[in-house]
């Protein structure tokens, strides 16, 4: 996601506090029959980065504030890391609640706003420390433990109705890259990081959370900053591989978190095969045609110099956006379009309903 760290020093924007309120509110709930299950989530708390994040970054940290994202919802760049929607709001559609207020704006929100749950998630960020000087997951809990401790928003009762998305999705793995450590360090490393997301996810159960999402870690070989080497047409096996070696180690942690939980707590959404579905299907269902190629982005710098979002010191624009976002599977170089996410959540809807709703 060496993409995500590059956009994020650019010139300020003034806050337009009141432009983004009701627009954050994300998609409405489509509450289907979840009395039938005997647990209901009415709030959803989230953790993680730019995959969740509906706000939470500044302004001048980040393009996810300037155009063209956010043209497809609400409509103008709000903070979100794609033309519209995000797996955030997608989640909280399933679980039939609005989507979670940013952090960053609790204090501007109304009081019913907040029951939805909050969502403490920043774009750019780990499980680690990354190139971002922004809050990694444990300084994200610890705001959200903060908040429980004051006890004026939320009380530990109303967790029992809760559920938690927990979303790494491969900073940590970039800022390795990055700093030109040794690829014999690699598998160390992401034991390292799956070690800290147990120690992460083993905290959020003990805070009282009742329900805990965890993706697994989307295919960063099929990412269009790195297919963009076979112009969009082959993903990268050999990061693939390390991607499985992620995958498995988290799986195994997350069934040692049941185990001891003595209850299906923890719940593994399969982003990795959701991913591979999509492409090889072109949309969610065998037989689509939703996206002719679906390793190819929607938006992309003029040169390899430029990002989607990227102008230059005129402020003329140095990047092209395709004609038809819809039809795209991924907006820029690492994040899906709205349409990308719509497609990995209809994959993903059948584990939804079994484990996390019933159970
Ligand atoms: C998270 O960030 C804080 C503040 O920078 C730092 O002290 C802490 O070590 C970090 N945690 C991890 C697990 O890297
Ligand atoms: C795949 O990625 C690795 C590591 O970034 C790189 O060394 C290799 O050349 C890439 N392979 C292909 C086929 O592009
Ligand atoms: C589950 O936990 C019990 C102890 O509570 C242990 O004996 C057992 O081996 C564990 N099973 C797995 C699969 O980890």
């Amino acid at each position: 996601m060496d993409s995500l760290i590059k956009f994020f020093f650019c010139l300020s924007l003034f806050l337009f506090i009141s432009l983004i309120f009701g627009e954050i509110n994300g998609v409405e709930g489509s509450n289907q029959n979840h009395h039938l299950y005997g647990f209901r989530p009415t709030k959803l708390f989230v953790f993680g980065d730019s995959y969740a994040d509906t706000g939470n970054i500044r302004k001048s940290l980040s393009n996810s504030w300037k155009f063209p994202y956010g043209i497809t919802f609400p409509g103008k760049p709000a903070g979100r890391f794609s033309d519209g929607r995000v797996a955030t709001d997608f989640l909280a559609k399933f679980v039939g609640i609005k989507s979670p207020i940013p952090y960053f704006w609790k204090d501007y929100a109304g009081k019913k706003r907040l029951l939805h749950g909050m969502n403490f998630a920043y774009g750019g960020t780990g499980v680690f420390n990354t190139q971002v000087p922004l809050p990694n997951m444990t300084t994200q809990i610890d705001f959200f433990q903060k908040i429980l401790t004051a006890g004026d928003i939320y009380s530990t009762s109303d967790l029992i109705s809760s559920v938690a998305l927990v979303s790494v999705a491969g900073n940590d793995y970039s800022t390795f890259i990055a700093q030109n450590r040794p690829a014999s360090e690699f598998p160390g490393f992401i034991k390292q990081v799956v070690d800290q997301t147990e120690v992460n996810l083993r905290r959020l159960h003990a805070l009282g959370v009742k329900k805990i999402a965890v993706p697994s870690l989307q295919p960063l070989g099929c990412l269009p900053g790195i297919t963009v080497a076979s112009s969009f047409q082959r993903c990268n096996e050999s990061q693939n591989a390390l991607v499985k070696l992620h995958n498995s180690l988290l799986q195994q942690a997350v069934a040692k978190l049941n185990n001891e939980t003595k209850q299906s707590t923890f719940i593994i959404l399969d982003l990795y095969n959701a991913f591979l579905t999509v492409f090889k299907n072109k949309g969610a269902n065998p037989g689509s045609t939703t996206f002719q190629n679906p390793l190819k982005p929607c938006c992309v710098g003029v040169s390899s110099e430029y990002r989607c979002g990227s102008v230059d010191e005129k402020g003329v624009k140095k990047y092209v956006i395709c004609d038809d976002p819809k039809s795209a599977f991924f907006w820029d170089r690492s994040h899906p379009t709205e349409a990308g996410w719509r497609s990995v959540y209809s994959v993903l809807r059948e584990t939804l309903t079994s484990s996390l709703i019933k159970a």
